[in-house]
C-alpha cells in the first residue's frame, strides 16, 4: 500500500490526501473526547459505526437535494469526500432543551422547545468553540450573508428529514451539530454539507423510554456506549438484528443480503 498524507488529525478523524485532487480520505477513530478535549477515552468499533451511519444519513440527505461532501464509503474505517475550505462554525440544532442550553439558560433537560433554534459557535479549539451570534459572523467575515441564509436553511431541512428519520425508527433527534464548507466550482463557491452526522454529533433519545443512545453515555459516564451506538445503527437497518458481535463484518453481512 502506498503511503498516503496526513492532511489532519482531529479528535476522532484523520484526514488523508484523497486519491485525485479536490478528494480527501475520512478516517473513523475510536477515540471520544467531551468538554473541549478535556475528557479523552475510546468506543470500542465507535468509528466503524460512525463511518457507517453518517455514509446513511449523507445519502439519504442527498436523496432529497442536499449537497453533501460525501462520495463513498471506501471500507469500514473511511469514507471518500470532497475537499472543501471548511465554514469555521459550528451550526447546533435543538428541538429540546438539553446539554449547554439547559445549563446556560436553566431549562430542564427534555423540555420540548416552541420551535427549531439554531445556534453557532465559533471553531476554535483554543477558545474552547464559543457561542457567537450572527452578528459574529458577518462582523468578522467569516461567511457571508448568503452563505448564511444557505447554511440555515439547509439546516432547516436537514434537521426535518432527519427528525422524521428518526421518529421513525423510534428515537427522539433532540438536538444536533452541523458543519458545512466551501465547494469551489472554478471561482464560484457553493455552500456544502460536510463532516459526519453520528451519534458523536447529535442526542438521540428513545421515544419510549428516554434512554440515551449517543454521546452523553460517555460524557456522563452512563456506559454502554458501544451497544447505544450499535442500536442506532441496527434501528437504521445497517446491523443484522441483535447482531453486536457482526459490527465487525458489515461488509460480508451486505454481500450475504445483496446474494
Ligand atoms: P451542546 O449541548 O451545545 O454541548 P455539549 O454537547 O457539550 O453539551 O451540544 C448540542 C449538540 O451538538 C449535541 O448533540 C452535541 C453536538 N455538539 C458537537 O457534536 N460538537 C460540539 O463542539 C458542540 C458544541 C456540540
Amino acid at each position: 500500500m502506498t503511503r498516503r498524507r496526513k492532511i489532519y488529525e482531529g479528535k476522532a478523524k484523520i484526514l488523508y490526501e484523497g486519491p485525485e485532487p479536490g478528494t480527501i480520505i475520512q478516517y473513523f477513530k475510536d477515540d471520544a473526547t467531551a468538554f473541549n478535549a478535556q475528557k479523552k477515552g475510546t468506543i470500542n468499533g465507535k468509528g466503524v459505526i460512525n463511518n457507517r451511519i453518517s455514509e446513511h444519513v449523507f445519502t439519504r440527505l442527498a436523496h432529497i437535494g442536499i449537497p453533501t461532501h460525501f462520495i463513498r464509503r471506501l471500507n469500514m474505517r473511511e469514507q471518500l469526500v470532497k475537499q472543501v475550505e471548511i465554514v469555521p462554525i459550528e451550526v447546533i440544532v435543538r428541538n429540546v432543551a438539553a446539554g449547554t442550553l439547559s445549563k446556560r439558560l436553566g431549562i430542564e433537560e427534555g423540555t420540548p422547545l416552541p420551535h427549531t433554534l439554531l445556534e453557532y459557535c465559533y471553531k476554535d479549539d483554543s477558545l474552547g468553540d464559543p457561542l457567537i451570534a450572527e452578528e459574529h459572523i458577518a462582523c468578522f467575515g467569516w461567511a457571508t450573508q448568503e452563505e448564511m441564509q444557505d447554511i440555515s436553511s439547509m439546516a432547516i431541512r436537514v434537521n426535518d428529514f432527519m427528525s422524521g428519520m428518526f421518529a421513525g425508527i423510534g428515537i427522539r433527534l433532540v438536538d444536533f451539530k452541523l458543519e458545512f464548507g466551501r465547494f469551489f466550482d472554478g471561482d464560484f463557491a457553493r455552500i456544502i454539507l460536510a463532516d459526519e452526522i453520528s451519534p458523536d454529533g447529535c442526542r438521540l433519545w428513545d421515544i419510549e423510554t428516554n434512554e440515551k443512545l449517543d454521546k452523553d453515555r460517555f460524557r456522563r459516564d452512563l456506559g454502554g456506549e458501544v451497544e447505544a451506538y450499535q442500536e442506532v445503527a441496527r434501528r437504521l437497518g445497517l446491523l443484522p438484528d441483535e447482531g453486536s458481535s457482526e459490527i465487525m463484518d458489515l461488509d460480508a453481512h451486505r454481500a450475504k443480503k445483496s446474494k
